[in-house]
């Protein structure tokens, strides 16, 4: 990752984000060199990225756009002064760190960018500490984009379990991996239905971070799909592509837990992944089967492309075996999201108007769009089910999203119905023209909303 350092040392050239040209100490040049929204000045060495608004924002998203164009320039390094407004500094910080990302290791020819570093300078007292907590988000973020990226000849069931396995030792996390039989032994069939046409083994891992104090107990549950061809309810050639991303719950899962230890929070958590691949086969699962559900709950299958619900139904079943105060899943669930919510943001669900909204709150302040989604009674009787206690998928194809979420619900015991939030991640996580500080690819999305929720919940109480 691009290394970012505090220094008041030369550097090759300054950037300098411009509010406005008029007013500007160097409005004349800017002027005469007819400067719009980007301009490096060879004459006095500075960079100059037009930034209209200095909301938080804009900043992030300009400091990205910045750090992909100083990539371009021949030189090894650049300075930036930065206010002492905590927000503003975390939100360059952000846009540098990510904005950098690439993923190029199934390049033969490597792009040969000479930026190595980039040194700033602040009179904020705290820009030590600001600058380690983004370091460590956005290498979540990073790690997080890497492993989605991976593509699904290599990023099987196995793989996910490995990188958590590696990962968890470096942090001080334990890590415990279920392999299919452990699975059956936990009642598991649901999730292991949707894995018996792979000939990749399902893994379910559970990561654990227990530090000497802790406020409160916070279990992540993602989707682990390494591909999700669909099934028998086989999906269209064009929507096949991309589908290595249904495993991007699942990895942010996995980067929130390195987050959440590598800043020490004072909080119990969990991460459980569901890594598992959706094919097909003689052996695969069908439109028409009923399954038995961890929780004992019966359900018909009527669509086998309806998977990441079925393989976190029993997920969120193992998780709430750990008592949770919190329980947040994450997955790339619908695309009934990302029609309704488009795709930069991705929706909030739950029981919970206050927990909704808390989280709502800090997400938006991380940096990550989201909004909430309503559950109501009627879609939720689109679930029923004629001969099991609930259907796959609903009888209507409106409200896709939430009938999603509604089906999670089915399988969240009474007493954590409050204590849960459902996130679909599906039209944020995966980025098809770049936007933001995400390039093209994995975005991580998710990462800086549940760390930013986790954070606050060490300041509470
Ligand atoms: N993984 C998909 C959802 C998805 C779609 C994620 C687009 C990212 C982009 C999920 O497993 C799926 O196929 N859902 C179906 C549900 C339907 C069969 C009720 C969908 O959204 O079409
Ligand atoms: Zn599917
Ligand atoms: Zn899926």
């Amino acid at each position: 990752m691009l290394e970012i350092k505090i220094s008041n040392a030369q550097a090759h050239y300054e950037l300098e984000f411009v509010s406005s040209v008029e007013g500007h100490k160097n409005e004349a040049f800017l002027k005469e060199m007819n400067f719009k929204d980007f301009l490096f000045a060879q004459v006095n060495k500075v960079l100059y990225i037009k930034c209209e608004s200095f909301r938080i924002d804009d900043l992030r998203e300009k400091a990205s756009q910045a750090i992909r164009y100083a990539k371009k320039l021949p030189y090894q390094n650049f300075k930036v002064k930065l206010s002492q407004d905590e927000e503003e500094i975390k939100a360059i910080l952000m846009g540098f760190y990510c904005g950098a990302y690439q993923f190029e290791t199934y390049k033969t020819q490597k792009e040969d960018s000479r930026l190595i570093e980039v040194l700033i300078e602040s009179d904020c007292s705290k820009l030590q500490e600001i600058l380690n907590e983004i370091q460590i988000i956005a290498s979540s973020i990073n790690l997080v984009r890497d492993w989605v990226n991976t593509p699904p000849n290599d990023a099987t069931p196995s793989f996910l379990a490995e990188i958590a396995q590696q990962e968890s030792k470096l942090y001080g996390i334990t890590c415990t991996i279920l392999d299919r039989k452990q699975m059956q032994n936990e009642r598991m069939h649901t999730l292991l239905a949707v894995a018996k046409a792979s000939s990749e083994e399902p893994k379910l891992i559970h990561l654990s971070y227990k530090p000497k104090v802790s406020k409160a107990r916070v279990v992540f549950v993602g989707k682990g799909l390494t591909y999700d061809s669909g099934g028998l309810s086989l999906k269209p050639a064009d929507y096949m592509v991309t589908m290595k991303a249904d495993k991007g719950g699942g990895c942010a899962v996995l980067g929130i837990l390195i987050a959440i230890a590598r800043l020490k929070l004072p909080l119990e958590v969990h991460g459980i992944v569901g890594a598992v691949e959706n094919m097909i086969g003689g052996n695969a699962y069908k439109p028409d089967d009923i399954l038995v559900s961890r929780e004992g709950k019966t359900i018909e299958v009527h669509n086998t492309d309806a998977e990441g619900r079925l393989v976190l139904a029993d997920c969120l079943s193992y998780a709430q075996d750990l008592k949770p105060d919190y329980l947040i899943d994450l997955a790339t669930l619908t695309g009934a999201c990302v029609v309704g919510l488009g795709e930069y943001t991705y929706g909030i669900m739950g029981n919970n108007a206050q927990l909704k909204r808390t989280y709502e709150e800090n997400a938006l302040k991380s940096g990550e769009l989201v909004a909430q989604l309503p559950f109501n009674t009627h879609l939720k009787k689109l679930l029923d089910s004629k001969t099991a206690d609930i259907n796959n998928i609903s009888s209507s194809r409106y409200g896709g999203a939430i009938t999603a979420g509604l089906f999670l619900d089915a399988f969240i015991r009474d007493e954590y119905k409050e204590k849960w939030l459902h996130l679909d991640i599906a039209g944020p996580a995966y980025v098809q023209k770049e936007w933001d500080i995400n390039p093209y690819g994995a975005s991580g999305i998710g990462v800086r909303g549940c760390v930013a929720f986790a954070q606050t919940l060490c300041e509470e109480k």
